[in-house]
C-alpha cells in the first residue's frame, strides 16, 4: 500500500510545464539582468563568473531538487512543510525554523527588490518618452543620479510595484502568474538576444567575452567567492522556501530532476546573455566603469537604446520586460509567508497579501533612503560599497541567510530524511546516488568552506 499523499489547500499547477514556467519566472529576475552584471563588474569578471557557475552546478541544482522534493512531500507552506516532515521523519520540530528564516529572508529581499523594480518602472517612462534619446551620454547618467537621489519619487515607484505584486498574489499564484510567464519570458529572451546582437557590433564584444570568461584568480577575494556563491542561491531563488512552496503545488508525476535542471539552465543562460549585452557597451564608453555598482544597467543600456535604430521601442519594451521579470520573482518571495498566514491564521488570500504587502512596503523605505539620506560607504571584505542600508540588506540576505537556509535544507534532505523517502519522491533510478552524494557531502561542504574562509578573512 502506498501512503496517502498530502494535497495542497492552495491548489496545484496545471502541469509540469506550468511549474517550470513559474519557477523559471521566480528564478529569472533582477538577479539576472541587474545584479549579475553589476556584481560581476565589482568583483572583476571571469574568476567570479566561474565560481558562480560552479556553485550553480554543484550546490544550486542539488539544493533546488531538495527544495522541490520537500515542498511536494509536505504540500504546505515551508514552515508547515518542514514541521510536518520533521515529525514524519522522527526529527525535532526545530527544523521548521528553516521555514521561519525563509519567511524573514523573503520579506527583507522583497523590501529592496521592489525599490529596484521601481527604478525599472521609472525607466519604462524615461525611455518611452524619448527623454533618453534627447540628452547624450552625460545626460543619461544624470537621469539616473537624479532618480535615485529623490526619495519621494522612489517611494512612489516602490509603492506602485508593491501594489502590482500584491494584486497577483491576492488572485492566487495560478491565475495571475501562469499566463504572464508563458508569454513574457520568451519575449524577454528575444529582446535580450537583440541587445546581444547590437553589443556584438560595438567593437568591444570580445573584450566583454574576455572579461566574463577569462578568469584572473588574483581578483578572487573571500568577499568575491562568498558573493558568487550567494548569488547562485539568489538567482535560483534557493534557500528561503520560494522553490519549496512552488514545489508544493507540483503534480505528483513530474520529474523533479529534469524540471530543476531546465530551470537552472534557463536562469544561467539569461544571466550570461545579460552580461554579453551589457559589458560591450560599458567598454565602448570610457566614462562607464564595470564597477559602477547597482546603477550599471540603468546607465549602460540607455546608451545603447539612445543610439540604435528603433531604440525607443526596444528600450521601452526591454524595461517593461525587466519589470515583468521582477514581478514574477517578487510573487515567489512573498508566497511562503502568504501561504502560512492562510494556513495558520485562517486569513483569506487577499488579507494575507495585504498584510504582507504593507509590512514589506514599510521595510522598503530603508532602501529608498539608502541612495540619498541614508547612503554611506563601507568596506565589505575588500570591496567598497556605497549604499549603506541597501547593501547591508543585500549582503545579509543573499550572502548569509540564503546560503545558511540552503545548507540546512541540504542537511535535512541528505541526512535527516530516510533514504527510502527521498528515493521514492525523486524517482531517479541510478542517478539518485549522484544527487545523494552532492546533497550529503559536496553542497554542504562547499557552503561551509566558503563561510569558514570568510571568517579567516575577517
Ligand atoms: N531569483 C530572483 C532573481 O534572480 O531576481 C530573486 C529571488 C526570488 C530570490 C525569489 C529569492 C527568492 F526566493
Amino acid at each position: 500500500m502506498s501512503e496517502v499523499k498530502n494535497v495542497s489547500i492552495h491548489g496545484q499547477w496545471s502541469s509540469r510545464w506550468a511549474f517550470i514556467l513559474a519557477a523559471t519566472g521566480s528564478a529569472v529576475g533582477l538577479g539576472n539582468i541587474w545584479k549579475f552584471p553589476y556584481i560581476t563588474g565589482e568583483y572583476g569578471g571571469g574568476a567570479f563568473v566561474l565560481v558562480y557557475l560552479v556553485s550553480v552546478a554543484l550546490i544550486g541544482i542539488p539544493i533546488m531538487m531538495a527544495e522541490v522534493m520537500l515542498g511536494r512531500r509536505g504540500r504546505q507552506s515551508p514552515i508547515n512543510t518542514m514541521r510536518y516532515l520533521a515529525k514524519a521523519e522522527g526529527r525535532h520540530g526545530i527544523w521548521s525554523w528553516i521555514g521561519w528564516m525563509g519567511v524573514l529572508a523573503g520579506f527583507l529581499i522583497l523590501s529592496y527588490y521592489s525599490v529596484i523594480a521601481g527604478w525599472a518602472l521609472a525607466y519604462v517612462f524615461r525611455t518611452g518618452s524619448g527623454a533618453i534619446q534627447a540628452v547624450g551620454s552625460a545626460g543619461i547618467r544624470n537621469i539616473f543620479t537624479e532618480l535615485v537621489s529623490d526619495p519621494e519619487r522612489l517611494l512612489a515607484w516602490h509603492t506602485i510595484f508593491m501594489v502590482m505584486t500584491m494584486v497577483v498574489v491576492a488572485r492566487g499564484v495560478k491565475n495571475g502568474l501562469e499566463t504572464a510567464v508563458r508569454y513574457l519570458m520568451p519575449a524577454l529572451l528575444i529582446l535580450l538576444l537583440i541587445l546581444v546582437g547590437y553589443a556584438m557590433n560595438t567593437g568591444h564584444f570580445y573584450e566583454a567575452v574576455d572579461f566574463l570568461f577569462k578568469p584572473d584568480f588574483s581578483k578572487l577575494t573571500g568577499g568575491a567567492i562568498l558573493t558568487a556563491m550567494g548569488h547562485a542561491f539568489f538567482t535560483l531563488s534557493l534557500g528561503m522556501g520560494a522553490i519549496m512552496v512552488y514545489g508544493s503545488y507540483l503534480p505528483d508525476n513530474a520529474s523533479i530532476a529534469r524540471t530543476s535542471i531546465i530551470i537552472s539552465i534557463a536562469d544561467t543562460a539569461v544571466a550570461l546573455l545579460a552580461g554579453l549585452a551589457i559589458f560591450p557597451i560599458v567598454f565602448s564608453f570610457p566614462e562607464l566603469s564595470p564597477g559602477a555598482g547597482p546603477g550599471l544597467i540603468f546607465q549602460t543600456l540607455p546608451m545603447a537604446f539612445a543610439q540604435m535604430p528603433g531604440g525607443l521601442i526596444f528600450g521601452t519594451l526591454f524595461f517593461i520586460l525587466i519589470v515583468v521579470a521582477a514581478w514574477t520573482s517578487s510573487i515567489s518571495l512573498i508566497e511562503p509567508a502568504v501561504a502560512w498566514l492562510i494556513e495558520n491564521r485562517g486569513m483569506t488570500r487577499i488579507m494575507a497579501a495585504v498584510w504582507c504587502g504593507v509590512a514589506t512596503w514599510l521595510v522598503g523605505i530603508a532602501t529608498v533612503l539608502s541612495f540619498s539620506k541614508w547612503a554611506f560607504d563601507f568596506n565589505f571584505l575588500g570591496t567598497v560599497k556605497h549604499n549603506g542600508v541597501f547593501d547591508i540588506l543585500d549582503i545579509l540576505t543573499a550572502n548569509i541567510m540564503l546560503p545558511a537556509g540552503g545548507f540546512l535544507i541540504a542537511i535535512f534532505a541528505g541526512w535527516m530524511m530516510k533514504e527510502k523517502h527521498s528515493r521514492e519522491e525523486l524517482a531517479l533510478g541510478y542517478s539518485y546516488t549522484v544527487w545523494q552524494f552532492l546533497i550529503k557531502y559536496i553542497a554542504p561542504a562547499l557552503v561551509l568552506v566558503v563561510i569558514l574562509n570568510l571568517f579567516e578573512v575577517i
